[in-house]
C-alpha cells in the first residue's frame, strides 16, 4: 500500500482548515507540516500554534517535518502541539540519537530527512531508532519544485540494505512519478502542488491509492 500526505504547504494559507478537511474527505492518510526557520531553509512557515489547531480538526496523523538548524530546541513544543511523526534532517549537528530518543520517549514516531546531496550513509547508524526516512526529491524549502530523479536510487539502496520501516519521498511527487517510487520500495508519498491544485482530489487519491495495489 501507499500513504498519501498532502503537504499543507500548497494550501491556502488564509483557509487551511478549508483545504485541510478537503484533503481529509478526499481519503488522505496523514497531513504532512513543513517547518521552517529561515535559516537551515531559505523559506519560514508553520509554528507549533498551527500543528495544535490542526491536531484539533483532523483524525488523521500531523507527520511534521522541521527543517531547522536547531530542532532540538522545539521538539518538546511540537510534541505538546501533538505532532504523531517528528522528522529531523540528518544535516544538522545536533544530537539525533538524542532527539530520536525524546521522540520516541514522548510516545511519537522518529524521522530523519535526507537533502538531495545527502547519501543514506548519514542515516544507516540510526536505521533502528527511525520509524521513517525522508529522501528529499528537491532541495528543501519550496514547493512546485520538479523531483530530482537521481534521489530515487537511495530508496532502493535503503530497502537493500534491509531497512523495513516507511520511506518517504517529498518533493514534485506527482501522479506521473509516483509509480516509478512505489516500485523503488516507496510507503509514503508527500504531494503538495499535484493536490492542492487539482480539480478532483477524491477521485485522484483513489488512483494514487490504487498504484500501491499494483506492487
Ligand atoms: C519542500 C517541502 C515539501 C513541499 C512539497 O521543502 O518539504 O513538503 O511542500 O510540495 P510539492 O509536492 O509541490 O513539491
Ligand atoms: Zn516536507
Amino acid at each position: 500500500m501507499i500513504r498519501i500526505a498532502p503537504s499543507i504547504l500548497a494550501a491556502d494559507p488564509l483557509n487551511l482548515e478549508r483545504d485541510a478537511r478537503r484533503m481529509m474527505d478526499a481519503g488522505c492518510d496523514w497531513l504532512h507540516v513543513d517547518v521552517m526557520d529561515a535559516h537551515f531553509v531559505p523559506n519560514l512557515a508553520y509554528s507549533p500554534a498551527v500543528v495544535k489547531r490542526l491536531e484539533e480538526i483532523t483524525a488523521v496523523p500531523l507527520d511534521v517535518h522541521l527543517m531547522m538548524d536547531h530542532p532540538e530546541r522545539y521538539l518538546d513544543m511540537f510534541l505538546d502541539a501533538g505532532a504523531d511523526l517528528l522528522t529531523v534532517h540528518a544535516e544538522v549537528s545536533s544530537d539525533l540519537h538524542a532527539m530520536l530518543h525524546k521522540i520516541h520517549r514522548r510516545g511519537a514516531k522518529t524521522g530523519i530527512a535526507l537533502k538531495p546531496g545527502t547519501g543514506i550513509s548519514a542515516v544507516e547508524p540510526y536505521l533502528d531508532e527511525a520509524d521513517m526516512i525522508l529522501t528529499m526529491t528537491v532541495e528543501p524549502g519550496f514547493g512546485g519544485q520538479k523531483l530530482n530523479e537521481a534521489v530515487l536510487s537511495k530508496i532502493s539502496e535503503l530497502r537493500s540494505i534491509g531497512y523495513k520501516g516507511e520511506i518517504e519521498a517529498d518533493g514534485g511527487v506527482k501522479e506521473h512519478n509516483l509509480q516509478s517510487l512505489i516500485d523503488r520500495g516507496l510507503t509514503v508519498a508527500v504531494m503538495g502542488t499535484a493536490l492542492y491544485r487539482c480539480e478532483d482530489p477524491k477521485a485522484m487519491m483513489a488512483r494514487l491509492h490504487a498504484m500501491g495495489e499494483q506492487k
